[in-house]
């Protein structure tokens, strides 16, 4: 049955080589069978709590920082990397968006991950594949309005993964709150019996998030990119010293945003962290978040607001 691969060998998912369970040290899989076979391995052993981070590959220190929690908090850390046709529009970058697998398999070598799910969609989604997780208002709001039928694609394959690796704990980051609102609302309404970590945005050192399309920006547009967390900033002072008003806290967003003639706005707002409906009166914990296009890229970010 299970074929495994030692990480750092080839790029591209490989399914010819066969070595009995145990025989290596199982770290690269690229099926649906390896993937149970491995996790069944270490369950039969009692070897403790198993960790999924869940990806799309093109690793950066967000994607590190994910790994780093599960392996402190599990003792088995799975790692899937799949570029996922399904949360892509017609006209996104899924053929484009960076792949580079030799190169992540070297950039997390010195995490402590137990098993790579290194995959492709003709194990994901075969000829005949047709059932998707439906999502409901929480993925109408901010990005799904510019997205639609994406965290419907990704609720289906995170249920998938969820399904393959049958983990305790996933890991996520809060650079996609919204896509983090989803999978806490699919977990709850589907009975995944799953614990949900949340892990901090990582920022480069002037302050934008951390995100594989931001190999799409020249220096120019970088800087500029910056303005995204800068409003974001701003409306946590505000609301750190009263402001109150939603509309006045967006509308100042969207001033400071507009003054960057490389970044072009498509929503600044306040919403209910759960949620994700908009948010008048700031009375409670709320999330800011933006997003907006930056010359080949579509960047997203967001942040805590708490009077
Ligand atoms: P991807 O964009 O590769 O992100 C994988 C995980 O890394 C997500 O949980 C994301 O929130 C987190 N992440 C990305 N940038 C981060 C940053 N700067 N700081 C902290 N965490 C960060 O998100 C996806 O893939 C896909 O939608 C996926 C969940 C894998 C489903 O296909």
């Amino acid at each position: 049955m299970a074929a495994f691969r030692k990480s750092g060998n080839t790029a591209s998912p490989d399914r010819s080589s066969a070595a009995p369970p145990g025989a290596c040290k199982p770290d690269v899989a690229t099926t649906i069978d390896e993937v149970r076979g491995r996790v069944a391995l270490h369950r039969r052993r009692h070897e403790g709590a198993v960790g999924l981070v869940p990806t799309m590959g093109s690793f950066h220190e967000g994607h590190l920082s994910l790994m780093r929690a599960a392996r402190a908090e599990t003792e088995f850390v799975a790692v899937s990397i799949f570029v996922n046709p399904a949360q892509f529009g017609a006209v996104e970058d899924f053929d484009s968006y960076p792949r580079d697998t030799g190169g992540d398999l070297a950039l997390a070598a010195g995490e402590g991950v137990d098993l790579f799910f290194i995959t492709d969609s003709g194990e994901m989604y075969p000829a005949g594949h047709e059932s998707t997780i439906s999502t409901g208002s929480v993925a109408e709001g901010l990005c799904g309005q510019a997205r639609p039928g994406h965290f419907s694609g990704v609720a289906t394959v995170v249920a998938k993964l969820l399904n393959i690796v049958g983990p305790d704990s996933v890991f996520l980051g809060q650079k996609d709150a919204q896509q983090v609102a989803v999978i806490r609302r699919m977990v709850k309404d589907l009975d995944f019996d799953v614990e949900i970590r949340v892990c901090p945005t990582v920022r480069e050192p002037g302050g934008l998030a951390m995100s594989s399309r931001n190999a799409y920006l020249s220096p120019e547009e970088k800087d500029q990119a910056r303005a995204l967390y800068l409003a974001l900033r701003e409306a946590r002072e505000q609301v750190a010293a009263g402001e109150t008003g939603a509309a006045r806290i967006r509308r100042q967003m969207r001033r400071a945003i507009a003054a960057n003639y490389l970044v072009e706005l498509e929503y600044a707002k306040i919403v209910d962290p759960e949620t994700m409906q908009p948010v008048q009166e700031i009375t409670g914990e709320v999330l800011a978040a933006v997003a907006a296009k930056v010359g080949p890229a579509r960047l997203i970010d967001n942040m805590i607001l708490s009077p």
